[in-house]
């Protein structure tokens, strides 16, 4: 009885615990259950929903971080299509597919995906000063005043600017200065020194030892007075802006951007037309035998890794620009016709980051603006339209194709607001202008007058 007593109350107590403990156990089971559940389904939805070929690229989600490289890789043998067997280019691909599927979704043609219908707003109704609110029009006011930074961005637009920056998909390492604060002249002499046009002349290995240089156009020289820029922007629908486009003496336009149907907004005249590697390398784009490519002079460009490792670029371009290239040069010798020098476009990249406190996206320029540094290489004075967007500025990503995305406007592959901001810093154009016809107007380097 003595040793029951005093032995009771302690088993009590043990019992007490040990139920205690069980429940314990049991909530940290459900718990560590609930994360395991959340972490399966959220990467399921990062998944791609499904795989198809190039033509319904616009039908891809995004921001799909896995790369599924297997899956990919079964479908590859479709798109591989073969150049003509002759030669040193025997066996490249003319079109090669992407490597991973965050390029497929990133690059080039504007950040397109489904899933950013959400995000889909209609245009103001009148003017810009009813739709003042959103946050799309804050930073639309933000870069007219020429102050913006990332956080005005909607959370969507921030969350793929950090991704991309913590990705890094081109070992870009930069350690140059960065100040935001440069004055006008500060900005535009350094464009003038650093911005110079280079283009691929096979100079270099290995495209000396693929005879590159009797395949490249002789250097462009040709110097023009005024210049337009004609971006792909769906804001500049209804804007009857063609009239004063085609006035300038050379008229740059991008990619497959048409004018047919359109004259009236955006003009007919083509001088230079600047394309990415996949206006080149995918079929659907017929650049060998549409007439958009025809009779004018063609630029084309596709990154480098950021070390300018010309070898492995070569090898791996991320769409392959070189085949093309190599047969239309040998069919049209006489059409003035480049590839940008990766050190080029990495040096625009150099120069917007270094004016820029913050991380921007360590992917190329955006083609507008490689294209813009381009024409202030040989123009006097180079305008450029709905680069920077007026008050007609929907999410309509291009004029010519009913697709809706704010990051076609702020970007979210390329460093497109910063790329922005620098250019309206740097702009001389009036503000009625600026918000009446999205334009900016940029002196060439020949009237960049810097101190030595
Ligand atoms: C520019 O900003 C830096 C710091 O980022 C500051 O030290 C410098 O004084 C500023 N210059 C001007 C002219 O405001
Ligand atoms: C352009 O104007 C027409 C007629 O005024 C209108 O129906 C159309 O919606 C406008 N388009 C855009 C993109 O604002
Ligand atoms: C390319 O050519 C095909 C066949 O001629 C045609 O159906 C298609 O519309 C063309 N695409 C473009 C973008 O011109």
């Amino acid at each position: 009885m003595g040793l029951q007593d005093s032995l009771l109350p302690g088993l009590r107590h043990v019992t007490k615990q040990l139920a205690q403990l069980l429940l314990l156990v049991l909530l940290l089971w459900i718990l560590f259950s609930l994360v395991v559940f959340t972490y399966f389904t959220d990467s399921q939805v990062n998944q791609p929903h499904k795989i198809t070929p190039f033509n319904s690229e616009s039908e891809h989600s995004t921001y799909v971080q896995h790369s599924s490289r297997a899956i990919m890789a079964s479908h590859n043998s479709h798109w591989r299509l073969y150049a003509d067997r002759k030669g040193p280019f025997q066996h490249r691909q003319v079109f090669q597919p992407p490597r991973a599927r965050e390029e497929f979704y990133f690059r080039n043609f504007g950040e397109r995906h489904p899933r950013a219908r959400k995000y889909l707003r209609k245009p103001p109704r009148s003017g810009y000063s009813d739709d003042y609110f959103s946050n799309d029009w804050s930073v639309v006011r933000g870069l007219w005043k020429g102050q913006v930074s990332s956080k005005m961005l909607n959370h969507r637009l921030q969350r793929a600017l950090r991704d991309h920056v913590h990705s890094n998909k081109h070992n870009v390492l930069y350690k140059g200065q960065r100040k935001a604060n440069k004055s006008v002249e500060e900005m535009l002499c350094q464009m003038k020194r650093q911005a110079q046009l280079r283009t691929l002349d096979g100079s270099e290995q290995p495209f000396a030892h693929l005879g590159f240089k009797q395949l490249a156009s002789s250097k462009l020289q040709k110097m023009y007075t005024t210049c337009a820029v004609v971006t792909s922007a769906g804001a500049i629908l209804n804007s009857s802006l063609g009239r004063e486009i085609d006035s300038h003496d050379a008229v740059l336009r991008f990619n497959a951007a048409p004018y047919k149907g359109y004259g009236k907004d955006v003009g007919s005249k083509t001088t230079i037309r600047i394309m990415n590697s996949q206006i080149l390398a995918n079929p659907k784009h017929n650049f060998s035998s549409s007439l958009l490519y025809k009779d004018i002079t063609l630029v084309a460009w596709d990154p480098a890794p950021y070390n300018i490792d010309l070898h492995k670029w070569y090898q791996q371009p991320d769409y392959d620009l070189f085949t093309p290239y190599i047969n239309h040069r040998k069919n049209f010798p006489e059409q003035p016709f480049y590839i940008l020098h990766p050190s080029f476009i990495w040096k625009l990249w150099d120069i917007v980051q270094s004016n820029t406190m913050e991380n921007i996206q360590p992917n190329p320029p955006s083609s507008g603006f490689i294209g813009i540094v381009m024409m202030m290489n040989f123009c006097e004075e180079v305008h450029v339209y709905e680069y920077i967007p007026s008050m007609r500025q929907s999410n309509l990503c291009h004029y010519h194709e009913k697709y809706y995305d704010a990051a076609c406007t702020f970007g979210a592959y390329h460093p497109l607001l910063y790329e922005k901001l620098l250019i309206k810093r740097m702009s001389t154009a009036s503000e009625k202008d600026l918000k009446k016809k999205g334009k900016v107007t940029l002196p060439g380097f020949s009237k960049i007058n810097c101190p030595l």
